[in-house]
Parts: structure tokens; sequence; C-alpha cells
């Protein structure tokens, strides 16, 4: 009996060849992969608002634009450390027709990588009017606008989540409110957080890398820091945003004699103040965490030396002194 002449037999050895060898090259290691990979302490899985958002980020196309997974590279440095398996132990199949993992990972960085963006950029206010429109908040960017993600409404619902839309980019009349769909949008956003690997998590090869401190490829440089941190609100020039984000420009705090108040802002944040007249609805997000003393006290120096601003130099030393005070 010769075997190609047999036809099943040759059809048989064909298709069982096939199926044993996408098993051992494919199926089997992405089901290991799968089931030892564990999310990473600390993280916390995606709330079924989370999820939704999720959905929107990837029927919006943001992942044409937007990477999330940092690598093991110099000039990745920058987003977090390297992305482990664990990182997106928390993807799951969105459905049974899309019975994979959704594919976050992006090819392309028009944008930044939003691997943490909701460390980088915490304020929801922000977010809001960034979709809204990009050039609100970041006057040269190239990201489209998603305005069909909100809503222009004469009177807002007190459950409204009102985005306070700079005159310039505001519709004609009415006010502009976040859909369900942003909504969830922000959620997810908010909730990309990169959490630090632990040396016994053992699945991931990367395991015991330190996480770098944000910045670690910049020095204490006044200037690049503030635009690295602060100028998203407080806008390049320092004028902020008219009456969203406050100006920096000859602010009282600023320009005080005593930095103490101006560094206490800086690294616990501030809300509801009523500066120059004015209140903000958005808050401003803590740094103690992110920046050394040293960084605070360039940033806050580049603060009161920049815009027309003259007030006396800090140092680092004024910065442990406010931080130390504070914490007691
Ligand atoms: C055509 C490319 C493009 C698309 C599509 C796009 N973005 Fe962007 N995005 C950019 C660029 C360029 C920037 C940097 C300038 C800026 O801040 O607007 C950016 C910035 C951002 C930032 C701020 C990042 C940071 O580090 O400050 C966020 C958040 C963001 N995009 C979210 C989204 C979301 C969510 C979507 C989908 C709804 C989206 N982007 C779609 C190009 C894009
Ligand atoms: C997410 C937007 C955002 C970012 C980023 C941000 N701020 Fe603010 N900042 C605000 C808002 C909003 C207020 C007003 C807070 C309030 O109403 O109490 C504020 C207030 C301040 C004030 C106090 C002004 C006053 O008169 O009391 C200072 C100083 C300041 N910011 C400096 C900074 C510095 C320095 C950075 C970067 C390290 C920074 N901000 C980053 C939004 C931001």
């Amino acid at each position: 009996m010769s075997f190609h002449k047999n036809h099943w037999l040759l059809f048989s050895v064909i298709f069982f060849g096939y199926i044993a060898l996408s098993w051992i090259a494919a199926i089997g290691p992405a089901i290991w992969v799968q089931d030892h990979t564990r999310a990473l302490p600390g993280s916390a899985p995606m709330t079924p608002v989370e999820r939704r958002g999720l959905q929107v980020y990837i029927a919006e196309g943001c992942i044409a634009c937007h990477t999330q997974q940092v690598r093991p590279l110099k000039m990745d440095a920058v987003w977090g450390r390297p992305s482990a398996p664990g990182d997106y132990a928390h993807l799951k199949p969105l459905d049974i027709w899309q019975p994979y993992a959704p594919a976050v990972l992006g090819s392309e960085r028009t944008g930044p990588d939003l691997t943490s963006i909701g460390t980088r950029q915490p304020s929801e206010t922000w977010q809001y009017l960034h979709l809204y429109n990009p050039r609100a908040v970041s006057p040269d960017s190239v990201m489209p606008a998603f305005p069909w993600l909100f809503e222009v409404v004469a009177n807002a619902p007190a459950d409204a989540v009102v985005v306070p839309v700079p005159p310039a980019y505001a519709p004609s009349a009415g006010t502009v409110v976040a859909s369900d769909k942003a909504r969830a949008l922000v959620a997810y956003l908010l909730s990309l957080k990169q959490v630090p690997l632990r040396a016994s998590g053992a699945n991931n090869a990367a395991a015991g890398t330190p996480v770098p401190p944000e910045n670690a490829t910049a020095g204490a440089e006044g200037a690049t820091l503030y635009s690295n941190h602060c100028a998203s609100c407080h806008q390049a020039n320092g004028r902020g945003l008219a009456g969203v984000f406050p100006s920096l420009a000859n602010n009282p705090v600023v320009v005080a004699d005593d930095p103490a108040p101006h560094i206490a802002t800086v690294l616990h944040g501030a809300q509801g103040r009523t500066i120059e007249g004015m209140t903000y609805p958005a808050a401003m997000p803590a740094f103690a965490d992110q920046l050394t003393d040293a960084q605070i006290a360039a940033i806050v120096d580049h603060e009161r030396s920049s815009w027309g601003n003259q007030a006396p130099k800090v140092t680092a030393k004024d910065v442990a002194a406010v931080r130390k005070g504070e914490a007691k």
C-alpha cells in the first residue's frame, strides 16, 4: 500500500500533524503563559465601568496612535519600567465573539505611551477637556478631537459631569457635559497605572528591575521638569487656562517671599481655593511621591523666576523642611 495513493491516510496524517504542531508551537505555549501569568500584587482588577471604557478606547481607535507597552530601552524609561506579562493579566476577552485579550499594546506612537497615564495625568478635568478638544490644553497637539463623546445641553442636570471648556473652544451656547462613554473612557484612562514588580513575581523575566523614578533621565532642570509635570495644566507660558487652571504669572502664592505655601501646594496638591478672586473646578494633583526635594526646588525656582515673576530662590532644604513639617 503506498502512502500517497491512500487519500484517507494522507489526509489524516496532514490533518492531525497540523493539529499537533499547532498545539506544540502555539496553543500549548499560549495556555501555559496564560496559566503562569498572575496579576501583579497591588494591581486592581478592572471595574465594569473601566471595562466599558476599554471598549470605547478600542472603538475610537486610540490604539492607532498610543501604545501601552514600555520597552526595555533607555528612550522608554520616561514611561516607566519595562512592561511585563503580569501587567496585562487583567485584560480579559471582551465577549464570546472576541475570544482573545484586547490588543491594547499598540505599535504606533504618534502620541505618548499611556501605560501610566493615570499616574502622570490624574486630573479628570484635564482628561475631559483634552478629549473634547486636545488643542484646549495642548496647543500644538495633532490628536483628533472626540466631541461626539460629549453633549451640549442648555441646563446641565445635577449629576452631570460638566466640562469647563475655555471660551475659545466652547460652543457658542450651552454647557458641555461628558456622555457615559466619555466617563467610562476617562475612568479607564485613570486606571492605567504601572505597579512595581516584586522580585518574587514568578512570571516576569524582568522581575526585580527597580522602577525608575519618574524622570530618571532628566536632571533637576526646572524648565524641563515644569514642562513635563506642570505645563499640561498651567501651560508653557505659565498663564494657565482661563477658568480651568490658574495662572502662575504674578500669582501671589508663587511670588511670595515665603516659599512654604508654594512648596506645600506642589507637595500635597490643592483644591477649592479662591485664587485672585476665582475658584477652579479642577484639582491640582500632589507631587510628593513623584518628585524629589531637589526637583521640586528646581520647579519652584523656575516658576519664581519666569513669566515676569521675581522672587527669592529656594533650595532642596526648604522643600525638605516643608515636607517634614507637613508630615507631622
Ligand atoms: C491621530 C493620532 C491620535 C489618536 C487617534 C489619539 N491620540 Fe491621544 N495623543 C496624540 C498625540 C499626538 C498626543 C500628544 C499631544 C497632546 O497631548 O494632545 C496625544 C496625547 C494623549 C494623551 C495625553 C498623554 C500625556 O502623556 O500627556 C492622552 C491621555 C490621550 N492622547 C488619549 C487618547 C485617547 C483616549 C484616544 C482615543 C479616544 C486618543 N488619544 C486618540 C495622538 C492621538
Ligand atoms: C491637572 C492639572 C494641574 C497640574 C498638572 C498642575 N497643577 Fe497646579 N494647580 C491646578 C489647579 C486646578 C490649581 C488650583 C487649585 C485650587 O483651586 O485650590 C492649581 C494651583 C497651583 C498653585 C497655587 C496657586 C495659588 O494661588 O494658590 C501652584 C503654585 C501650582 N498649582 C503649581 C503647580 C506646579 C509647580 C505644578 C507641577 C509640579 C502643577 N501646579 C501642576 C492644576 C494643576
